[in-house]
């Protein structure tokens, strides 16, 4: 059907355009290790890309496990933190790190996930599809803005967030769930951005009803004050 074309078109340009990131895997893995991805969601939850990059390189080098993590102090893990704010985050992470190691392994479910402190909705799904491929609907501020154009959604947020979710879990595939996340969120980052879409660029353009029959960079629309 059509949802399937949409995520095999959208997981072609993945393969040939993905980000290199350092939390994801790396050629002739078939996974990133949970905690690369645990980590890097923790810190990209208010934190742009390009300024969690030498966190993550940083934090990885100095605890390379979750175990190493788990048994650092928390006065040095909130000092390596500094500069990337909310540290309720650092907080959440160590507790997380020690539940994680007092489990022996990450969670392998989003249910599972929901429980160590600091995973909301958005990190767990995340983490199940990406780290774990689990079938889950990933739902970002990027992916959210994708799927108002691609579905011309035209309600105010934050009500069409439901309508948002409905559209996106129609649209995620069985199979590489995590790649489709993470290509939703490329393709939200350096195409389908928020004021001057590409829409010339972007492998969805046919599939679009935003460009077919509205007006993509008024999407989403914002509740009024
Ligand atoms: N923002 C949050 N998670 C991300 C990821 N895995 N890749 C790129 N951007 C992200
Ligand atoms: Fe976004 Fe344009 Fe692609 Fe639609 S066609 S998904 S508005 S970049």
């Amino acid at each position: 059907g059509v949802a399937a074309i949409v995520s095999d078109k959208l997981l072609q340009w993945y393969d040939a355009h993905a980000r290199d990131l350092p939390w994801r895997a790396r050629p002739a893995e078939p996974a990133p290790e949970p905690y690369r991805v645990w980590l890097s969601e923790v810190m990209l939850q208010q934190t742009t890309v390009a300024a969690v990059k030498p966190y993550f390189e940083a934090f990885t080098l100095r605890w390379p496990t979750v175990e190493q993590l788990a048994a650092a102090p928390e006065e040095d893990v909130m000092a390596a933190w500094a500069g990337l704010g909310y540290y309720s985050r650092a907080r959440n992470l160590v507790k997380a790190a020690r539940a994680v190691a007092e489990l022996g392994a990450f969670p392998d479910t989003e249910e599972g996930l929901r429980e160590l402190p600091g995973l909301g909705a958005y990190t767990a799904a995340a983490v199940a599809a990406i780290a774990f491929g689990r079938r889950a609907v990933v739902v970002d501020a990027n992916v959210e803005r994708v799927v108002t154009r691609l579905f011309n959604l035209t309600d105010p947020l934050p009500g069409v967030r439901k309508a948002i979710r409905t559209c996106a879990d129609t649209i995620t595939p069985e199979e590489r769930a995590g790649d489709f996340a993470q290509a939703m969120m490329d393709l939200g980052s350096s195409i389908c951005t928020a004021r001057e879409p590409k829409c010339l660029l972007c492998p969805l353009a046919n599939d679009c009803r935003a460009r077919a029959e509205g007006d993509p960079a008024a999407l989403p629309v914002k509740a009024p004050k």
